[in-house]
């Protein structure tokens, strides 16, 4: 398939305070854009100026959430180069997600292309302040007109970029957690796994009462049991329980995460031994309150690593260590952000440099 560059009318003037970037407001000038039509497969790939583009009110997607996506970043060195950061991972999982939710398959070495093509045009928009990053947004939706409920036959599949900053507001503070024992996010069988818009529309009655109630974020245990941890809304968990680094295994409920995955690979060469095992929301409970529990974190392309400051379950909440972020959460953040930055070197053949 042909990939047409359309020309940008006009550009929109760049970030001048990089310190003011906030997560996902702002958006580059180019977007890339195909579509797809069963009989046809996917048709029209061009990268146009970003802006709004019109769907049929009756569009699957704005009824039934056929849908999915993907976040993945490029990062700015000291050189002045730009970094990708595992990108071939992020369009695997997109085809998965994409299967999972009955929508057409990418071409991933087209679709990886593609992306890299956008990011050159765009390379203007990749922030150049430690802790900024640009932020690609591969998209999937259902567009055809009609009510039925049964997978479209025809789709839009985007890239979006936006220039970012940290995703919380108090950037690597550590947060407090709330661990929901009623709402669940995913049940075994359903589409925890997948990237889908549904399970984060699903997410947010929890997360809102949790945040009037002043915490940062919910975790989820399972949906059976409500026993066992599972994630939290944008970020799988990782605790660092009796010295060895405990996180929940992947059974079709949990994101895949690849900076989930790239921590374990780290942890592993800094010699912590893995335990992917259900870990109880009594042992992490118990854990902080004897201390057995020595740090938690999550892991995220969006959040990167985020120290968790408190658990709060029923009506309990237990302070892990002194509040603060863990040794090992910093350890491991400066590893990871080493790697993306251009510090550290990169023995995984994680980067695709520009
Ligand atoms: C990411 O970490 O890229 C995510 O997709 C989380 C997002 C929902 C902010």
């Amino acid at each position: 398939m042909e990939l047409n560059v359309l020309p940008v009318p006009a550009l929109k003037p760049k970030v001048t305070d990089e310190s003011q970037l906030v997560f996902g407001k702002l958006f580059s000038d180019r977007m890339f854009i195909m579509e797809y039509d069963t009989g046809q497969g996917w048709h029209s790939a061009r990268i146009q100026p970003y802006g709004p583009f019109s769907i049929d009110p009756a569009a699957m997607v704005l009824h039934y959430s056929q849908e999915i996506f993907e976040g993945l970043k490029a990062f700015r060195r000291p050189d002045g180069s730009i970094a990708m950061f595992r990108p071939a991972d992020n369009v695997a999982r997109f085809n998965r997600s994409a299967e999972r939710l009955c929508m057409p398959q990418v071409d991933e070495k087209f679709f990886l292309d593609a992306m890299i093509q956008l990011l050159r045009l765009e390379a203007d928009w990749v922030p150049h302040n430690i802790g900024t990053s640009l932020y690609i947004r591969p998209t999937m939706i259902a567009t055809e007109a009609m009510l039925g409920v049964r997978p479209a036959n025809k789709y839009l599949c985007y890239i979006i970029l936006s220039p970012v900053g940290a995703y919380y507001k108090g950037g690597i503070a550590p947060v407090k957690i709330w661990i929901s024992d009623f709402y669940v996010r995913a049940a075994e069988g359903g589409t925890g796994e997948a990237k889908t818009g549904g399970n984060y529309a699903a997410s947010l009655y929890a997360a809102k009462q949790a945040s009037e109630q002043g915490y940062d974020q919910v975790l989820w245990l399972d949906a059976k049991e409500k026993r066992f941890v599972e994630e939290v809304g944008s970020m799988n968990m990782l605790f660092l329980y009796d010295g060895k680094i405990v996180t929940s295994p992947l059974h079709g409920t949990v994101l895949d995460g690849i900076t989930r995955r790239s921590a374990l690979t780290l942890l592993q060469e800094m010699g912590y031994e893995i335990e992917e095992r259900a870990l109880s929301v009594d042992e992490v409970m118990e854990g902080a309150r004897s201390g057995r529990l020595q740090e938690a974190f999550g892991t995220g392309t969006a959040v990167v690593i985020s120290p968790v400051g408190s658990f709060c379950y029923r009506d309990e909440c237990v302070q892990l260590g002194d509040g603060k972020p863990g040794e090992l959460t910093m350890k491991l953040y400066d590893k990871l952000t080493g790697i993306q930055y251009g510090r550290e070197p990169d023995n995984h053949n994680w980067i695709t440099l520009l």
